[in-house]
């Protein structure tokens, strides 16, 4: 099963996509996780992308792509994957076809989590003051807030002209939203 789990910051993206890995054995792909990597371990990538992050900002599409690239090349990927945080623009949209046309690995499904933006505040809030993400301080969050709707929301809409959108509300509690996605996939 090839998923991109789509949804603003916040929305339950990474913890229903841990689920899922564990329940259905596929890859979860995370590129804030990726770069978040990078920064801890210092590396030039990581230098450039760390301030950009900090602010809420999207780091460049190439720097992405080229560590996607990578990552898709790791041989867990052909039984299946999670995408979470990419892509996020629409450029991001065509070099993610491109790169699975050529895999012979296309998208089966874009699944959107919907969270109300006063829930959104409030998880980013909680985590901050839990694990001090650099990006979950409240004019990031805001600023992310904004991103999304200018350059990711975009994205939705690609996923629904291509006829693969399906949309789930990401409220309530995380095993009731994960029942939703299995549900959703045929899985439950
Ligand atoms: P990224 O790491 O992708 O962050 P994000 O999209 O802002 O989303 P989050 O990870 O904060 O939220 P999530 O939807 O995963 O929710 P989560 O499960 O964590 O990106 C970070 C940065 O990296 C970007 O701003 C950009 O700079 C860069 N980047 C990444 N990808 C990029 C790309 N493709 N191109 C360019 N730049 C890129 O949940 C959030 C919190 O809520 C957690 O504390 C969780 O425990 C809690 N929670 C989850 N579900 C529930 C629930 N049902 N009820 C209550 N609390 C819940
Ligand atoms: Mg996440």
């Amino acid at each position: 099963m090839r998923i991109v789990l789509l949804g603003a910051p916040g929305s339950g993206k990474g913890t229903q996509a841990t689920l899922l890995k564990q329940k259905l054995g596929l890859a979860h792909i995370s590129t804030g996780d990726l770069l978040r990597a990078q920064v801890a371990a210092g590396t030039e990538l990581g230098l450039q992308a760390k301030a950009v992050m900090a602010r809420g900002e999207l780091v460049s599409d190439a720097i992405v792509l080229g560590m996607l690239e990578a990552r898709m090349g790791e041989a867990d990927v052909a039984q299946g994957f999670i995408l979470d945080g990419y892509p996020r623009n629409l450029a991001q949209c065509q070099a993610l076809d491109a790169m699975l046309t050529r895999m012979a690995l296309p998208v089966q499904h874009a699944i959107q989590l919907d969270v109300d933006p006063t829930a959104i505040v409030e998880r980013l809030a909680e985590r901050a003051r839990k694990e001090g993400r650099s990006d979950d301080n409240p004019d990031s969050v805001r600023y992310r807030m904004q991103v999304y709707q200018e350059q990711t929301a975009p994205v939705v809409e690609y996923y629904a002209n291509a006829g693969k959108l399906q949309r789930v509300p990401g409220m309530g509690s995380v095993d009731e939203i994960h029942q939703r996605l299995l549900e959703l996939l045929g899985q439950a």
